[in-house]
């Protein structure tokens, strides 16, 4: 049986209770003979903050840099509001994302034909919707510099944030786009804007080299992303596999995330490039926030959580049986009307965090026991 090293963050909010269910998956695995964890547990974001000052400590960094991979739940609140910039919540997450190099971030946008009526769009447009995006992580305006508000002296100040992109970089994320829609519907819709910046200009010119000469099987347009926007709630099926910026790629996967019917459904990979082994450093976490509001009632969806645990099966662990049979019990558990209350649309009763987790856990044991 293989063994992987896993470091679990909770982190903030719902994060514990979220994680908790994903754990409990772990466990399943784990007496089913699927492999064997190790699992670490760490702080990140305000927990690490109340803790240890920073956002995220030096020994936690050691060991996501040891491990096969993160899985980290959720950071931030409005317990935090007034901490320091440097050490905010957040500040953890994106030196997590930038130390590991974790520059690819897939983001599934999958409509579940249970879930279709809990979508804010037509049934029609999202059931069995089934979108990637892929956002650049580890660069543009996040982390380009200057980054500083400066103080002009004759009571103005002026604020500055850096979009940048390099060559390599606009390359190796188009790579992983390109190799993800060879395996899926085999089209890539290459967003930024081109019309406006620089960094678009060049990341457009990039792409259209880099399909020209490697990936002239796929299928490659280009989209501007205020009109990519548009078109995700127009008519999203028209796409299959969506690559653009960290920022672009930020607020499209949260618009992509309302077409599934909850941003508690979300799950998402963060990898870093592959070794001479063909490993990858590796982070999965949900792309839904720490929702303080909920925290601690046994409201929140662990959906996202375990549905980002099955692509650790996929990505990190090469164990594809059990990240398909994670998918289908989720889509089972739905299938049957559980549900917790984001989703609960005109459903009689919702279930809690817990009942969400054990009903997972149960289909697959039907799966894979
Ligand atoms: C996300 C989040 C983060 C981001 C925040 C929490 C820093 O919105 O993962 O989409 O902006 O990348
Ligand atoms: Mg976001």
């Amino acid at each position: 049986m293989s063994a992987f090293k896993l470091l679990l963050l909770p982190g903030d909010g719902i994060g514990p209770e979220i994680s908790a269910e994903a754990e409990k998956v772990l466990a399943f695995l784990q007496t089913a003979g699927i492999a064997k964890f190790e699992i670490e547990r760490g702080l990140v974001g305000g927990a690490a903050y109340d803790v240890h000052g920073v956002a995220i400590s030096e020994a936690d960094m050691k060991l996501a840099q040891a491990s096969d991979a993160v899985l980290l739940a959720a950071v931030g609140g409005p317990k935090w509001d007034g901490v320091p910039y440097d050490v905010r919540p957040e500040a953890g997450l994106l030196r997590l994302r930038k130390d590991l190099g974790l520059f690819a971030n897939l983001r599934p946008a999958i409509c579940y034909p249970a879930l279709a009526e809990a979508s804010s769009l037509k049934r029609e447009l999202v059931d069995n919707l089934d979108i990637m995006i892929v956002r650049e992580l580890t660069g543009g305006v996040y982390f380009g510099e200057p980054k500083e508000i400066i103080d002009l002296g004759n009571g103005q100040k002026r604020g500055v944030d850096t979009q940048v992109y390099e060559t390599y970089e606009i390359e190796r994320i188009g790579r992983v786009a390109f190799e993800l829609a060879r395996k899926r519907n085999n089209k890539v819709t290459s967003s930024e804007k081109a019309n406006v910046m620089k960094s678009g200009l060049l990341w457009r010119e990039v792409i259209t080299a880099l399909h020209k000469r490697e990936y002239a099987d796929v299928q490659l347009e280009h989209m501007l992303a205020d009109a990519l926007g548009m078109q995700l709630v127009r008519w999203p099926k028209q796409f299959d596999v969506i690559v653009t910026d960290n920022l672009f790629g930020d607020m499209l996967s949260d618009v992509a995330s309302m077409l599934t019917g909850s941003l508690g459904m979300l799950p998402s990979a963060s990898l870093g490039a592959a070794d001479s082994k063909g490993q990858r450093k590796a982070m999965y976490e949900p792309v839904h926030g720490s929702a303080p509001d909920i925290a601690g009632k046994s409201l929140a969806n662990p959906i996202a959580m375990i549905g980002s645990l099955g692509m650790a099966m996929r990505y990190s662990f090469n164990l594809p049986k059990a990240a398909d049979a994670i998918e289908a019990a989720i889509s089972a558990v739905l299938a049957q009307g559980m549900r917790t209350a984001d989703i609960k649309g005109s459903a009689a009763k919702s279930v809690s965090t817990s009942e969400m987790g054990d009903a997972i856990v149960a289909q697959l044991k039907k799966l894979l026991g």
